[in-house]
This record gives structure tokens, sequence and C-alpha cells, in this order.
């Protein structure tokens, strides 16, 4: 019994380390909003290869750790860990080159699932629809650089925060804007994010226009159909280096704390996450996976 116990973590750690080393995932994604399908993406990298290792060696682990009573869970398809997403946010969570989602919480997560002994299913959607999707038991989690607020701790559980982040101001070459006239301006947001709660909140629904994806809201501010962009400061980063006629202004607007959203309804999920979690976050995984995608 305490023999298995010990196998079971051993094969844990290998796999955290095999992780570790390769930085990729293995994902299975959905590209399409709203559509949840169980497809598992193909895995074509000898990153993901070696994941895929990981992971059958962390079955062996799950099996052992299911011998000695280990946590037994309960998820809306079983053996899984659904997690809805709104992966246009990097180095959080996006697509890459090949069409995999990948960044900083899919790592984190792919950690959470091996462990706990679950297949890790990302469902891919808008912001909006990530956040109800956990509310209306489509999904177990939503994972999607959510910021623990007080009105979303009414319909979702949080985890424990791994990271802070600063709302913060994009705007193009040129441009007047300032954190004082902010509230003369049209400001571009992602719909349902605190950027959009906060600046409706602050200046008027007519000041601000939600897109449905940041690559959307990107586009309207290059387009010129918005004045300015509010948005989370590594995220802003991501997509100013990518378009350099934009530029991030040195104002702070708001700070917030990171977590994910759990179903309300499933408090061992939340424990088991917070467990596997607070050890990633002391054993310095969780910042050593952040410093591989932030440079600063
Ligand atoms: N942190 C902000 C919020 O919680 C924005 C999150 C947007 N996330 C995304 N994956 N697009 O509202």
């Amino acid at each position: 019994m305490k023999l298995k116990k010990l196998l079971a973590i051993a094969l844990a750690l290998v796999m955290v380390l095999a992780l570790c080393a390769c930085g990729s995932s293995s994902s299975s994604t959905t590209a399409d909003s709203s559509a949840s399908t169980d497809t598992a993406a193909a895995d074509t990298s000898a990153a993901d290869t070696a994941a895929d290792d990981a992971a059958a060696a962390d079955d062996t682990a799950s099996d052992d750790a299911e011998e000695v009573e280990e946590t037994e869970l309960t998820t809306i398809n079983a053996g899984k860990l659904t997690v809805s997403m709104s992966a246009d946010f990097p180095p959080y969570e996006n697509l890459d080159d090949s069409g995999d989602i990948v960044g900083i919480e899919v790592d984190i997560m792919s950690l959470i699932a091996e462990q706990l002994g679950l297949e890790l299913q990302i469902d891919d959607m808008d912001f909006d629809s990530a956040l109800l999707a956990v509310q209306q038991g489509k999904s177990d989690m939503v994972v999607s650089g959510v910021t623990i607020t007080e009105e979303r701790k009414l319909v979702m559980n949080f985890t424990d925060s791994y990271t802070t982040a600063v709302q913060v101001i994009v705007v193009p070459e040129g441009s007047e804007v300032t954190l004082d006239n902010l509230g003369d301006q049209l400001i571009g947001t992602q719909r349902g994010t605190t950027g959009f709660i906060y600046c409706e909140d602050d200046y008027g629904s007519d000041h601000v226009v939600g897109y449905d994806s940041y690559t959307l809201v990107i586009q309207a501010l290059l387009n010129g159909q918005v004045d300015c962009v509010v948005m989370d400061d590594s995220v802003a980063r991501a997509y100013v280096a990518e378009n350099p006629s934009l530029s991030i202004l040195d104002t702070e607007y708001a700070v917030e704390e990171y977590a994910f959203g759990v179903d309300k309804n499933n408090t061992a999920l939340l424990d088991a996450v917070n467990t596997v979690l607070n050890a990633l976050i002391d054993d310095g995984t969780v910042q050593s996976i952040i410093d591989q995608y932030i440079s600063e």
C-alpha cells in the first residue's frame, strides 16, 4: 500500500519534470466557438509525444492512487476535466501556428489535470460563453485569465489566485488618450471582461464597445473604429509586439488577481484543484511556467 502510494507520487513527479522540460501540452481543443467536441487534437510535435508519454505514466500513477483510495472526483464528463476557455489571450492561452491551444494556463491546467488523474478537455469559445459554461454545467472550470470579482464569486467558486494582472490602456500611434480623458473616448474591450465592465461603470455604455475576441478588439483599434483598448497588461504586450504601431500607456487602470473559476456545485473539485495548485505554487513550478512565457 505505502509503496504504491510512493510509486504514484514518484511517477507524478517524473511527469511534472517531463512536462516542465518540454514546456508544451497535449490538450485537446476545439477551434469552433460553442461547439464542444471530444475529439483530441492530433498530436504532431515531439514535445506532444513526450507529454503523451508523461500522461501514460500518470495513468499508471492514478490507477495506483485509486487503489490507495485517493481523491475520487466527479466531473461533468467522467474521467475528464472539461475546461471552457477563450484562447485569444496570449501568453495565457492562444492558438499556436498548428492550431493547438498553448500558454501559461494550459501548462498549469495540464499538470493539475494529470495530477488529479483526469484527461484535460479544453473547449475554446468566446470569453462570455466560457464564463457561462461553468455556470450552466457545461464545463467543470473556466480557465481564461479570469479576474476574481465579487459578482463572479456569486456564480462560481474561485481557486486561490496564482498571479496578478493590471488593466492597461492600448493606443494607436499619435494618440492623445490618457487615463484622465478616458471618459471622452470610445473604448474597445472584450465583452464580459473586467475591462468592459469597469469602463461601462465608469464612463457609461455609450463609450464602450464590446467585441467577442481580442483579435477583433485589436483589429478595431487598428482600423480606427475605437480610440483605445482597455485590457490585461501581459496580453496587451503580446498584441503590441505583433502590432508595432500600437503602444501601452504607462498608467494602471485597475489591478486584479487571476484564478480559475470552478463549478459552484463541485466543491470537491475546488479543493482538489487548490491542493495541487498550491503545491505547484509552493515548489516554484507556476512561477517557472510564467517565466517561460513572460520575461521581465
Ligand atoms: N482578466 C479579465 C477578466 O477576467 C480578462 C480575461 C479575458 N480572458 C480571455 N481569455 N480572453 O475579465
